[in-house]
């Protein structure tokens, strides 16, 4: 186990220590001596013979009764056991007694009285003795043997009992309790076995209880027989001795001694429990006789000795311990005493395995179905020039969720044949966008991105800012700045018309021309509108005219059954391109003649008055004639006649049908620009 583990390093140098300490100590060898007595072991500090015993630890091998018996003891103590382990011996000590021969005539006594060696070594056990006193009118006591004490009383401990008996049938085998027979516990420290009777009037119980008895004993072997009122006064009883180092000496105080007597390594030093000095044991895990160089030894714990030490499981020796584990596969929760079950039984294996399976398909599928749809957003991605559009910097390229939000009907604020509009906020902005959702397929993919890359390109205060594309749709979506006060045509036509003043309609027809004159010239690549219509040019809230869609109306393909925008488009269309199918800047151009047009009389393309202008029969006269009656009333008094010749005559260049004698759009507005002066 970890913990015994841990500890081993300690315990080695624990001992690596105690062994510097004493490498002038004399290691016994006892090879030569006897290592037993009549079938009784007798180990080191134990001996018998010279040089086989440590002072007060020697063993006579009796020759007459082939016993062994305590050397140097008043008399023989024979002895049964010498334990190395638990410090202990058991021996057999006479039985302390007196007889009468009257009531109160003692004939013949023995006090037991046994001293053990000078040296002193021994102790007997309180823990395991207890003192027995048998007859039927007795009281006997016990005391420490050395004098402590001072006075009259000597000692330092007397203990005794009382035993008393009405008459012979009272005493019963197995009670010792008072009558016949007394017990009580005894002092530690005792060191001899020494019994004082009192001497009580015997009259009436002689028959029965001729003498009394005393002795300690084993608690663990003496039961109380009635019989025993009787007993042989030779009889001897087991006792219980404590046995220890006694060089007056402390654990600590020995570790620095020469003498110290825990000669092994893996041994440790225990003080004694039972009088002064200490006892020598082998460390955990260890076994044998401390008392000897090497004398402890490794347990093998999982061969020998598998009921002190337990293991369910896969046990290994290791020096000082062993580790007992459940084999792969297999778990307890304590391996030492539960047996190893298998981590998953068949079924557990079985539900597991189906739950996972399924698990896994369901995953499988899932990833599938997003795959495809995220295949699919590639796909459009691609098509519609995604990759292209990419390594553009300035336009940004949104992704489908970051523009859905706001793709909501609550958000549109347009719908026609193109497609709808959306206003929103995109995330962390402040401004407002305008999200074009066109209805209708784009034609090419790689105009498309072409288009829109210049497009991000133009920075101009009279056209609409597109921010950026989101392709990852069939029909691409455009982010565009959103301007707040809608279309000119909304302007011009709404059901509550708004007064519209001659400089105003100047600026917007002037900065119209700008913008439209910075894309036919002032950049590379000139772009054209190809939709040139008052719904198409926007108003900031100072009604400052941006022109959106630019190009991409053109980009995305008409289809035939939208017929509706195509008769709203078509007063704006350049006849030429019509006939020919060549759309030029100056297509635009006339677009933009019809723009002015509608300006200045506020009235509808579709109008009688206006189509019958746009017709081709009329000459130039005329037209430009029927422009100036046509005039809002509302700014035809606050002008100068002048500047609605100048107008007509700019309105009339545009329509011209023949396309070289139309101006270009920087020219129309250049004179715009001078008539609003
Ligand atoms: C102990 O003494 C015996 C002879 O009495 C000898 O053979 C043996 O080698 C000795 N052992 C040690 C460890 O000194
Ligand atoms: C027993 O040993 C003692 C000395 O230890 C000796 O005096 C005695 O004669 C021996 N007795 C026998 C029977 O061998
Ligand atoms: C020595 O250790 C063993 C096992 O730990 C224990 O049973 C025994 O009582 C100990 N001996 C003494 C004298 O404490
Ligand atoms: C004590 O002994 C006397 C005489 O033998 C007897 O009469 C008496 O009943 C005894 N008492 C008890 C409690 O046994
Ligand atoms: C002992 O006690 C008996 C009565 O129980 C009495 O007769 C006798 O005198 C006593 N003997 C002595 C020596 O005191
Ligand atoms: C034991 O130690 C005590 C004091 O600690 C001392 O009085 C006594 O003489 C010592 N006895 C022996 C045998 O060393």
């Amino acid at each position: 186990m970890p913990t015994r583990l841990i500890l081993l390093p300690f315990l080695l140098l624990a001992a690596a220590a105690a062994m510097a300490s004493r490498v002038t100590a004399e290691s016994k060898n006892t090879s030569g001596c006897p290592d037993s007595c009549s079938g009784i072991s007798i180990q080191y500090p134990f001996g018998i013979g010279t040089g086989c015993f440590r002072n007060g630890f020697e063993i006579v091998c009796d020759n007459v009764t082939g016993m062994p018996v305590l050397a140097g003891t008043t008399r023989p103590v024979p002895v049964n056991l010498l334990s190395i382990k638990t410090a202990e011996a058991r021996v057999m000590l006479p039985v302390a007694w007196q007889c009468f021969s009257s009531a109160k005539t003692v004939y013949d006594s023995s006090d037991g009285d046994v001293h053990f060696n000078s040296d002193d070594v021994y102790r007997i056990s309180n823990t395991h003795n207890q003192l027995v006193v048998i007859g039927c009118n007795t009281l006997a006591y016990t005391q420490s043997q050395r004098s402590e004490g001072n006075g009259y009383y000597l000692y330092a401990y007397y203990t005794g009992c009382m035993s008393f008996c009405n008459n012979s049938r009272s005493a019963t085998d197995g009670a010792c309790a008072g009558v016949g027979c007394c017990h009580v516990e005894i002092p530690p420290g005792l060191t001899n076995n020494n019994m004082e009777f009192e001497l009580y009037n015997r009259s009436g119980v002689l028959a029965f209880s001729p003498c009394d008895y005393a002795f300690l004993v084993d608690k663990d072997s003496y039961t109380f027989r009635k019989a025993d009122l009787k007993m042989d006064t030779n009889t001897k009883m087991p006792v219980w001795l404590d046995w220890a180092i006694r060089d007056n000496l402390t654990c600590e105080q020995a570790k620095k001694a020469e003498s110290y007597a825990c000669m092994s390594t893996n041994s440790e030093c225990l003080d004694s429990s039972n009088g002064p000095g200490y006892v020598c044991n082998c460390s955990k895990g260890y076994q044998g006789n401390p008392y000897i160089a090497d004398g402890c030894t490794d347990i093998n714990e999982c061969d020998e000795h598998s009921k002190e030490y337990p293991c369910r499981g896969v046990c290994e020796n290791t020096p000082g311990s062993y580790e007992c584990m459940c084999p792969r596969g297999t778990h307890s929760a304590d391996p030492l005493n539960i047996p190893c079950n298998p981590n998953f039984p068949l079924a557990a294996k079985i539900v597991t395995g189906t739950i996972g399976g399924l698990f896994i398909v369901a995953i499988m599928v899932f990833i599938f179905l997003i795959g495809k749809e995220k295949r699919k957003m590639k796909e459009f991605f691609r098509k519609n020039g995604g990759p292209i559009i990419e390594k553009v910097n300035k336009i940004k390229v949104f992704k489908k969720e970051e523009l859905e939000p706001i793709l909501k009907t609550s958000n549109r604020i347009g719908q026609g044949g193109f497609g709808e509009v959306y206003k929103g906020y995109l995330r962390d902005e402040i401004r407002p966008v305008a999200i074009k959702k066109p209805k209708i397929d784009v034609k090419v993919a790689n105009q498309f991105a072409n288009e829109v890359i210049i497009q991000s390109r133009v920075l101009h205060k009279n056209i609409v800012n597109l921010i950026g594309c989101c392709l990852e749709v069939d029909v691409p979506i455009l982010v565009y700045e959103y301007v707040s006060n809608g279309s000119l045509d909304k302007i011009l036509h709404d059901n509550n018309r708004l007064p519209l003043d001659l400089d105003l309609r100047l600026q917007i027809a002037a900065q119209s021309a700008k913008g439209l004159a910075y894309m036919h010239s002032e950049i590379t690549t000139p772009i054209l509108h190809g939709d040139v219509k008052p719904a198409n040019i926007l108003l900031d809230e100072d009604f400052v005219p941006k022109i959106s869609d630019f190009g991409t109306s053109r980009m995305i393909a008409i289809e035939e059954n939208y017929t509706g925008t195509i008769i709203g488009n078509w007063g704006y269309m350049d006849p030429e391109y019509v006939q020919t199918g060549l759309y030029t800047s100056k297509s635009d151009v006339y677009s933009f003649g019809v723009v002015l047009l509608e300006l200045i009389t506020r009235k509808k393309v579709l109008d009688p008055d206006i189509n019958n202008l746009l017709g081709n029969s009329l000459d130039t006269y005329t037209k430009k004639k029927g422009v100036i009656e046509l005039v809002d009333p509302e700014i035809s008094a606050k002008g100068t006649i002048g500047i609605f010749h100048s107008l007509a005559d700019i309105i009339v260049q545009c329509l011209n049908l023949d396309v070289d004698l139309r101006p270009d759009m920087a020219d129309v507005a250049e004179r715009l620009q001078f008539l609003l002066k």
